[in-house]
């Protein structure tokens, strides 16, 4: 048997479709305000990608990068006026932060309505507690990719590997809401084979390179790998990496009925549902209904 793959790459380009197409049809113009710390090249690249997006969509993009060395108090002050600006419907601040500001501290000041990332302790548990809620871009984007590809999700067993409050969490979270027996699994957990084995939906978000073997994967089941992982790859040429995800794909292929590849799987998915999450809080702010298939 060979997998059928999940195209995360063009299923995001047609959400980046709808998403400009709703954004046309408004008389308002979304706007999402990315806030950048310091100069880590990765993080960067995030934001400018993140941006770049915004802009293509048909939406307002606002940039704000402080350096390294930014107090708690001004990063604070940064999202307070944010907050009031009528013009900013969407704010996210890209983690890691460095040491000397709280994390928590600063996703928990920003506006309920403009936490696009869903990270607030209020959009969690608006998403724990059935409420409409900002819904973390990640597990939304394989959300929507498990529903298109599955239909209905009612009855599955699921199990997620990885108990991570951007990742594991709220995907647990999004496939109770679906109906679906969800377990989640991770370090400590007994028999971790044995258990994969018995999921229909298997979501891999553990960080760790080709962490899940294709013997852990029950013949047919879909299996979403939302890990990004660099590996050394001199074969390639020196100092040359590749991208791996958390489950060794060669052998999943195998096994899995559909599968998620890395890259062009999960990844793309996590800006256009940021998209997504944009356009819905500007909706909502103007009491305007957001289209349903966006929102989780
Ligand atoms: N850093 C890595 N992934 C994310 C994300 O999804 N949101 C934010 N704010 N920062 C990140």
């Amino acid at each position: 048997m060979s997998a059928r793959l999940i195209d995360g790459k063009a299923f995001a380009a047609g959400i980046r479709v709808r998403v400009a197409e709703s954004v046309d049809s408004l008389a308002i113009r979304p706007g999402l305000a990315v806030v950048l710390v310091g100069t880590d090249p990765a993080s960067q690249v995030y934001v400018r990608n993140k941006a770049k997006q915004t802009a293509e969509t048909g939406m307002v993009s606002f940039k704000h990068e402080l350096p390294e060395d930014v107090s708690e108090a001004e990063l604070l002050a940064l999202i307070d006026r944010l907050n009031a600006d009528p013009e900013v419907h969407g704010i996210l601040v890209q983690l890691p932060l460095p040491s000397q500001i709280d994390s928590g501290k600063v996703i928990n000041a920003i506006d309920v309505a403009k936490d696009v990332d869903g990270f607030t302790i209020q959009n969690v548990g608006r998403l724990t507690t059935g409420l409409p809620a900002l819904v973390p871009c990640t597990p939304l984007g394989c959300l929507l990719m498990l529903r298109h590809h599955l239909g209905h999700l009612s009855g599955l067993n699921a199990v997620v590997v990885g108990r991570s409050n951007i990742v594991g969490k709220p995907m647990a979270s999004l496939l109770l809401r679906e109906h679906c027996t969800v377990t989640i699994a991770h370090s400590r957990t007994g028999d971790l084979p044995a258990l994969c084995r018995s999921a229909e939906i298997l979501v891999a978000a553990v960080g760790r390179p080709e962490f899940v073997q294709g013997d852990w994967i029950g013949e047919g089941a879909t299996v979403i790998d939302v890990g990004i992982n660099r590996l050394p790859a001199p074969e390639r040429g020196e100092g040359k990496t590749r991208i791996v995800g958390d489950v060794a794909f060669s052998q999943a292929v195998g096994h899995a009925g559909a599968i998620t590849p890395v890259p062009g799987g999960v990844g793309p998915m996590t800006i256009a549902c940021l998209l997504a999450n944009t356009l819905t809080a500007c909706c909502r702010a103007n009491g305007i209904e957001p289209p349903a298939d966006l929102t989780g």
